[in-house]
């Protein structure tokens, strides 16, 4: 710790940064020995025309200019191959580690260590997966050539600045969970975050308008690391439910949701102030104070679109008690538990669904999901699960709050637990959310997905409203969970993250949250995947993935005006991505202005990231091109829209 403070006060800064790792930034010297790396000035008339380049071209840095950019990097260049080429027949074949990587292929850490892997792997064309056939070919497809393994804000500045001046594609990879695609990019050189891993505690932090507890952690953090020093600092703050999830990135840049959603808002909420560097290659604070723009995007507007943030600071709050319960029933018997009939479980979700406005302004989180259950005699049927959890709430009153529910629920003959026999957890947060990890994969339980189809809506507190409204926003589910025949599940959250929740906060997080009571998911997880190999054609994931977005129109139909959560929506199918992601026309082109002033020659892309309109990732067939609502696939060449 000491040292720490010498060595921050020892050297000349005109930035306050928050870790030692940013103090150590490019030099005048490293510049003058590879003018490949020189920042950004300020070009916006120079705007790029054309493709990023790939490797073939003449403009692809040659193989001893990529050894001097390692030269610059101290040796922290990588070029990985895809994790499962070790199953592919070749210098990297080797059967024991094929079989194990069969094994473990749905181990969220497996994907979230690794430089390049991610876990929903269809972006990447699925150009080596782990087969079972070492005949078969394996190719980079849509992975990254390059990776640098940043552990300091000198080797993010060296990598930037690098891919802008020879107009490389760039991606940022933090955790790899991203369902989309966006922590990939074929033949690009991908800025690997994972190991900026600095954490401090303030318990008494000054910003200009906030004083209280605040903690800064870095861009590779995540939840899992949270957790820990929770737990040491008897305090808590806004993580996600993953535990391998990262906290600085995708998460908190589009949102973030938690267990205490309804009582603080997002994460994107209570962040103080946070560093990145911009695509001219410099470091900067974004806060209230200094470059506010930024700082309203940053915080909602979308992941990997504005810089490659370093590190952040957000608000910390004491540990609070949080009491929760589970309830459950189903069409099918279960041990002594006999099954409801159909119409009686419909009523009893709609029950629920009824009691979600209360679970919010209680500050609460209602955590359920509808699943198809085989019964054992060939047929199937469902199963309604839901956790509710109450913040700063003890046992006895969380038991008056969920009497009504259990009391309305068996009078519909459902049998769950009187009111004085429910079990209730009581727990002082930080304790994990409920059904934590997140149980998107049911099938193989574990903190990861391998091609998930998924999408989300926001249904509005007007769709809670008793009678007609209530009963439409019910059949559209049920309508989902009847007649896709068990292809989808569905997952919804009971979560209000309220403007006066989050503490009045200004910022880019899409305003259709401020008035939702339940963020809705319908996912497919192992979606077109076998357990070695993709299952089915592109042709058929199309369709499979137009059907889905069938589903999802009968409940945009209902909610107008709505969103989507980006982080968990259907990035590449929402019809209305302006309007479900950004929050309309005029939000976006604020977003615009703000990517425009930032980033004027495109040196960050993400699929529909903000400005990303302008470019398509072409690929061997248009499957990807925008106008379908295909599967957008990261195997391309990445080019301006028009460009030969
Ligand atoms: C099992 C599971 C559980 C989840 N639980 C939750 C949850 O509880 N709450 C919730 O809100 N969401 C949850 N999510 C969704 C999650 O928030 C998103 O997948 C998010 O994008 C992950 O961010 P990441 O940075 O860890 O992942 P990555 O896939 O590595 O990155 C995602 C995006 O962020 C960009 N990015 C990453 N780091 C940086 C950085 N330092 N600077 C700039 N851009 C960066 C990347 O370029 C990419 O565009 C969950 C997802 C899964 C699969
Ligand atoms: C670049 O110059 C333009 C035009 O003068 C200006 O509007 C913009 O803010 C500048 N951008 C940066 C990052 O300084
Ligand atoms: C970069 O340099 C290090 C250290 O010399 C070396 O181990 C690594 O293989 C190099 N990376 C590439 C891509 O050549
Ligand atoms: C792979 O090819 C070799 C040589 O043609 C052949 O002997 C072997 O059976 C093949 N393996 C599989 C799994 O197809
Ligand atoms: C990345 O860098 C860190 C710190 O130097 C090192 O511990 C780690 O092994 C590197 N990762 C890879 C895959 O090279
Ligand atoms: C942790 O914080 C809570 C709330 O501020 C307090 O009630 C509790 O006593 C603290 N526990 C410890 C071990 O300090
Ligand atoms: C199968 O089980 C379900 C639920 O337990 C029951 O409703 C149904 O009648 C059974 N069907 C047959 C063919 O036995
Ligand atoms: C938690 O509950 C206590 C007792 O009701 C109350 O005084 C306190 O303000 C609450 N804390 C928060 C953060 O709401
Ligand atoms: C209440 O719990 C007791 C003890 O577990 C159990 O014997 C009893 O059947 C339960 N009653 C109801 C109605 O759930
Ligand atoms: C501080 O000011 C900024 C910018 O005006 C605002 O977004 C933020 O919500 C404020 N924070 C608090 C805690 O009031």
């Amino acid at each position: 710790m000491l040292l720490r403070v010498l060595l921050l006060s020892s050297l000349p800064s005109i930035l306050a940064v928050n870790f030692p790792f940013e103090e150590v930034q490019l030099t005048d010297a490293d510049i003058s020995s590879n003018s490949d790396v020189q920042f950004g000035g300020n070009n916006s008339e120079a705007a790029i025309e054309g493709c990023k380049y790939i490797p073939g071209d003449d403009e692809w840095p040659t193989e001893a200019e990529w050894a001097r950019l390692n030269d610059t990097l101290g040796g922290a260049l990588l070029k990985p191959k895809p994790l499962a080429s070790v199953c592919y027949a070749g210098p990297d074949y080797d059967a024991r580690k094929c079989s194990t990587l069969q094994r473990t292929w749905t181990s969220a850490a497996l994907h979230a260590n690794d430089p390049i892997s991610i876990m929903s792997q269809w972006p990447s064309g699925h150009s080596c997966v782990p087969t079972s056939n070492p005949n078969s070919t394996c190719t980079q497809g849509g992975w990254p050539v390059y990776v640098v393994n940043a552990t300091t804000v000198r080797h993010i500045q060296a990598g930037v600045n690098f891919a802008r001046n020879r107009n490389i594609r760039l991606v940022i990879k933090n955790s790899g969970h991203d369902f989309s695609g966006r922590s990939i990019g074929g033949h690009s050189l991908s800025i690997w975050v994972h190991n900026l891993k600095d954490f401090a505690y303030h318990p008494t932090y000054t910003a200009s308008n906030y004083t209280g507890r605040a903690v800064s952690y870095a861009g590779g953090y995540q939840a899992q690391d949270a957790q820990v020093e929770m737990a040491r600092h008897n305090m808590t703050f806004i993580v996600a439910g993953g535990p391998t999830v990262g906290i600085a990135g995708g998460f908190l840049q589009s949102g973030g949701h938690s267990g205490y959603t309804s009582f603080y808002g997002m994460a994107a909420d209570r962040v103080l102030s946070l560093q990145a560097v911009t695509a001219d290659g410099r470091l900067v604070t974004a806060s209230a104070d200094e470059n506010e723009d930024l700082f309203w995007a940053f915080r909602g507007g979308g992941a990997g679109t504005y810089g490659i943030i370093t590190s952040v600071v957000v608000q910390a709050f004491p540990n609070l008690p949080r009491a929760s319960g589970s309830i459950q029933f189903s069409t099918v018997a279960s041990g002594n538990t006999p099954g409801v009939d159909v119409e009686t479980f419909w009523r009893g979700v709609q029950a629920n669904w009824a009691y979600g406005p209360a679970i919010c302004s209680e500050g609460g989180l209602g955590y359920n999901f509808i699943r198809h259950t085989p019964s054992g005699n060939g047929t199937s049927g469902y199963t309604f699960q839901t956790s509710i959890s109450l913040n700063n709430r003890t046992a006895p009153q969380y038991r008056t709050f969920i009497r009504p529910l259990l009391l309305e629920l068996r009078a519909l003959g459902i049998p769950v637990p009187l009111p004085s026999n429910l079990t209730i957890r009581s727990t002082l947060s930080p304790s994990p959310p409920p059904f934590s990890p997140p149980s998107l994969t049911p099938r193989t339980p574990s903190d990861t997905t391998t091609n998930t189809l998924i999408a989300s809506r926001l249904f509005q507190l007007s769709n809670h409203a008793p009678g007609a409204p209530l009963t439409a926003m019910s059949n559209s589910i049920r309508h989902l969970v009847e007649t896709s025949g068990g292809a989808y599940e569905f997952h919804g959250m009971h979560y209000s993250p309220t403007l006066a929740a989050a503490g009045h906060p200004s910022n880019a997080v899409h305003p259709a949250f401020r008035t939702t009571i339940m963020h809705a998911q319908a996912y497919r997880p192992d979606e077109w995947w076998d357990g070695t190999s993709p299952v089915g054609t592109w042709d058929a994931r199309t369709q499979r993935h137009e059907r889905l977005q069938r589903y999802l129109q009968t409940w945009r139909d209902i909610t107008p005006g709505s969103g989507s959560y980006m982080n968990e929506g259907d990035i590449t199918g929402e019809p209305d991505p302006v309007g479900a992601f950004y929050g309309g026309e005029e939000r976006y082109e604020r977003l615009r202005g703000v990517k425009r002033r930032w980033d004027p020659r495109g040196v960050f892309w993400t699929v529909r990231g903000v400005g990303s309109e302008g470019w398509e990732v072409r690929g061997e067939d248009e499957e990807g091109e925008d106008g379908g609502l295909g599967v957008r696939r990261q195997d391309g060449r990445l080019c301006l829209k028009g460009a030969d």
